[in-house]
């Protein structure tokens, strides 16, 4: 008997404990049940097409949600490292031949070495295609430009540097789906089609079954510079002999 009521003690105190965490949780879960951002989700792989300095950035998304992602544009959150940037003007140019519509924030500054120049905020905005049954898909493939960096000594330092490009981040904004359960979840981001005012955004979540791309810029080597300062002395004062030779030798003649 003494067994017995220790033990529904303990009943009690685990069930009613129980209660108080569930209570807990009810408030917020109802908070969240905005299935557009919860069972949203966009697988992210990338590429780097081409080489040098001046790439092809392809980025596809997968979208898989149970929610119809017809009405929804697509917002591609991208954030480039100093050592590399998007050409403004060039995007602008290639928008008429299918090119997305885009938004970048900063002044870009095409001509400066990666150690004077910022990162760069982007935002890309696209209609997502229907591929089969709850899946839908984006291709941002955009033109890519790598920054020269610092010239540095070949004895101590490698003298190429990678340039990593992260994923981006995925925002939906979709017109009949979500609705006022999304709206606690939606964050501020430039609305499309040209970053005019601040919208709100559902992010969703994104995952990729491949690392982050990334370019190999080659570095100039300062333990060269004796050596190409001396080379270009000794040529231009050997051409320049040469023109007084022959000059001198003309008017001899
Ligand atoms: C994305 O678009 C580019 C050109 O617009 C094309 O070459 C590429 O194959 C596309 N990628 C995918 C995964 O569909």
């Amino acid at each position: 008997m003494k067994v017995h009521l220790h033990r529904s003690n303990i009943m009690f105190c685990y069930y009613s404990s129980l209660l108080i965490i569930a209570s807990l949780f009810v408030p917020l879960s109802q908070s969240l049940t905005c299935p557009l951002v919860l069972k949203t989700n966009a697988q992210v792989e990338r590429r780097l097409l081409n080489e040098g300095f001046h790439r092809d950035l392809e980025t596809a998304v997968y979208l898989s949600s149970p929610e119809d992602l017809q009405s929804c544009l697509v917002l591609v959150k991208e954030v480039l490292p100093p050592g590399a940037y998007f050409d403004p003007s060039q995007l602008r140019f290639l928008k008429p031949f299918g090119g997305p519509d885009f938004y970048i924030p900063q002044m870009i500054n095409v001509e400066t070495p990666e150690h004077f120049s910022p990162r760069i905020l982007a935002y890309f905005y696209v209609l997502p295609k229907p591929l089969n049954h709850g899946r839908w898909m984006v291709n941002v493939t955009v033109p890519v430009h790598f920054r020269y960096h610092r010239a540095r000594s070949g004895t101590s330092h490698p003298l190429e540097v990678g340039v990593r490009l992260q994923h981006p981040a995925i925002l939906l904004q979709c017109e009949d789906v979500g609705g006022d359960v999304c709206t606690p979840l939606a964050q501020l981001e430039p609305c499309p089609p040209s970053g005019y005012n601040q919208c709100e955004w559902l992010p969703v979540h994104t995952f990729s079954t491949s690392e982050a791309v990334m370019a190999v810029i080659p570095v100039g080597n300062t333990d060269l510079l004796d050596v190409v300062l001396l080379t270009t002395t000794c040529v231009t004062a050997g051409a320049t002999l040469l023109i007084l030779v022959t000059l001198k030798k003309k008017k001899i003649s």
